[in-house]
């Protein structure tokens, strides 16, 4: 996708936004984009009372339910767990129901101004609304589910608390594609599997249950998998669970390298 090229900036009348007692007063930029209407993205502002306990997810709430209702964005928990509202904030990948509003103002002020967009390198659909089936693409590719060969166990397939720790860090992923979004390599060439697909595809190649790994490394040496990657750790960096994204990416590379897992 083309770098959105914001233009002009409207600003909206935002009176009906119930201000609390304490709130202060947020300028939202909206990277706003309709297709039915637009040629290119452009920015819009909104004056939003908020308290510093809020969350920015609280705040396009407001605008939705106050101001325009047309304004699009995913959400679904609120709680950081369903990983649906991974935006840009201030120019960062984010879920917006994680960030804090006191954690972006400077010490001391009364207002500030915060920037959101979509997450680049997916299709912006609509406002904060991007297509997400390249991202699920990549991460259907690599088999993302336990494989066994053989009969039906008569008994559960049991596993020592070693062989649990190996792959614990990639079991907390919930697929929001901060990490996939945040990656150079992604923007430049979308067929890259990206982070969150290889993260997905370690949490299965390194578990002593599963018969899929050969099939999954052979997936993940091609052209498009993990040799792409340039270890600049802005998949770290981005992921709001705290996996070690790039180190995950490295263990893939050595299990392809060496023939071990
Ligand atoms: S470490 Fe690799 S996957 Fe992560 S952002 Fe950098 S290039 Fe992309
Ligand atoms: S690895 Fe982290 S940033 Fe990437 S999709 Fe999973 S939870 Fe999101
Ligand atoms: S709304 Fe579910 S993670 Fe933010």
């Amino acid at each position: 996708m083309a770098s959105p090229t914001p233009t002009d900036t409207a600003a909206h009348d935002t009176s009906q936004i119930p201000a609390p007692e304490g709130s202060i007063t947020v300028t939202v930029r909206v990277l706003r984009f309709n297709p039915e209407f637009d040629d290119e993205p452009h920015w819009e502002s909104y004056d939003v009372p908020a308290l510093p306990t809020d969350r920015v997810l609280n705040l396009l709430i407001n605008i939705k339910s106050y101001v325009d209702g047309t304004l699009s964005f995913r959400r679904s928990c609120a709680h950081g767990i369903c990983g649906s509202d991974a935006m840009q904030i201030n120019g960062v990948n984010r879920l917006a129901c994680k960030v804090l509003i006191k954690d972006l103002l400077a010490k001391g002020n009364k207002r500030t101004t915060i920037s959101v967009a979509p997450i680049k390198g997916l299709p912006q659909m609509k406002d904060l609304y991007v297509d997400m089936e390249p991202f699920f693409e990549a991460f259907k590719a690599v088999k993302p589910y336990l494989i066994a060969y053989g009969n039906e166990p008569t008994h559960e397939r049991i596993q020592s608390q070693a062989d649990r720790e190996r792959f614990d860090d990639t079991t907390k992923c919930i697929l929001c594609a901060c990490c996939t979004t945040s990656c150079p390599v992604f923007w430049s060439d979308g067929s890259y599997f990206g982070p969150a697909a290889i993260v997905n595809a370690h949490r299965f190649i390194f578990d002593s249950r599963d018969e899929g790994s050969e099939e999954r490394l052979d997936i993940l040496n091609d052209t498009e998998g993990v040799w792409r990657c340039r270890t600049t750790f802005n998949c770290t960096d981005a992921c709001p669970r705290g996996i070690q994204v790039t180190k995950a990416i490295q263990e893939v590379k050595q299990a392809l390298l060496f023939k071990r897992v």
